[in-house]
């Protein structure tokens, strides 16, 4: 048997049994796919980092199907965390906490807090009710490449270590969850994503402290300032969008999210409508797509950081190696990192 397999009520409970036994199996979240273990299966859990080549200090998030699981995590849920639950739950919102003895070392990396969420994807609800465990999953990617956002991303990067994908067709959102960390009574965002930080802080009617200016011990490798990066040299086009109509683009793949005043093969336009929604649905695969077409040189147009933008250009921040600029009619290339 393959090991892409349809999300069919009985591939989801074979998921649920090899889980159970201390297997690796990817499954489709609303936001990008997973590669899951049972929580409390050390050496399940172990496996994940090896296959997916990622540093033992970078924690994982767990995943449960209902609030009542989180009494198994967390010590406490205070008042405004409940809040944010019962709004954005199920959904792409992660809230980290102090955590409770259960939860193994090798899941939070050491740290006294650990990071969960409720998926919005009745595939991986299912695989988590049936397994009867919460289920601790990074990104199904290799370490440092583009999260997958359908089945044939997981098995082009971890095919042969993984033990069962669950296709579950092409993940709605597109992007990460929202990472919050509440601690002595602030919230911090540590990683922008699927839920906009402008809806959090209308519903708690306050702030939520930017991760720029948290120095605390906790590293969320987000903060790495390559991750998510494509094997595709990706800048950032800086300047009026309009300008680069005149500009030679031989060889060059424009990434923009809406359609531009030129036009052309090259240009990749994520959203007819500009709609973000739509931009951070096609992104990560557009980004695979530019990959397997082996382009040269990409050029993104920036979005504005509000809203969804905001975890859209975080991500293309962190894939692209600089940014672009028009000096006297000529594109130049910048590398920031
Ligand atoms: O949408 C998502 O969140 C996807 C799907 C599969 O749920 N998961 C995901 O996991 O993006 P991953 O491992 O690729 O990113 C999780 C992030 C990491 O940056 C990690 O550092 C942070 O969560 N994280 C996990 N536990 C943490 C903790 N206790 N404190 C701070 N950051 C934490
Ligand atoms: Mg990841």
């Amino acid at each position: 048997m393959g090991k892409v397999v349809p999300a069919t009520e009985e591939n989801i409970k074979l998921g649920a049994k090899l889980l159970a036994e201390g297997r690796l199996v990817a499954f489709p979240t609303e936001t990008v796919y997973g590669l899951g273990a049972v929580f409390c299966l050390e050496q399940a859990v172990a496996r994940i980092f090896e296959v997916k080549r990622r540093p033992f200090f970078d924690p994982l998030i767990v995943h449960v199907a209902s609030k009542e699981e989180v009494f198994l995590l967390w010590r406490e849920v205070p008042r405004e965390v409940e809040v944010l639950l019962s709004r954005f739950w199920p959904g792409p919102l992660t809230l980290v906490l102090p955590r409770k003895e259960t939860v193994p070392d090798i899941v939070t990396a050491g740290l006294d807090t650990v990071a969960v969420r409720i998926p919005a994807h009745p595939v991986a609800l299912k695989l988590i009710q049936y397994c009867g465990f919460p289920i601790a999953a990074p990104s199904a990617n290799l370490f440092g490449h583009v999260s997958p956002t359908q089945a044939k991303d997981v098995e082009e990067d971890l095919g042969d270590e993984v033990d069962l994908i669950l296709d579950g067709g092409v993940t709605s959102v597109g992007v990460e969850s929202t990472i919050l960390l509440f601690r002595e009574g602030d919230f911090y965002l540590l990683r922008p994503g699927g839920v906009a930080v402008e809806l959090i802080e209308e519903l708690l009617g306050r702030k939520v402290i930017l991760r720029r200016g948290f120095s605390g011990p906790t590293l969320a490798p987000g903060m790495l300032k390559t991750h998510y990066a494509p094997r595709v040299p990706l800048y950032i086009f800086e300047g009026a969008v309009e300008e680069l109509g005149r500009v030679n683009l031989e060889n060059i793949v424009v990434l923009s999210p809406f359609p531009p005043s030129f036009s052309g093969d090259m240009v990749f336009v994520l959203s007819e409508k500009g709609d973000l929604k739509e931009v951070a649905f096609r992104l990560f695969a557009a980004l695979r797509e530019l990959e397997r077409k082996r382009v040269k040189k990409a050029l993104a147009i920036p979005v504005p950081e509000v809203g969804l933008g905001r975890a859209i250009m975080d991500r293309l921040k962190k894939a692209s190696r600089g940014v672009a600029r028009l000096v006297d009619g000529e594109l130049v290339f910048v590398e920031s990192k």
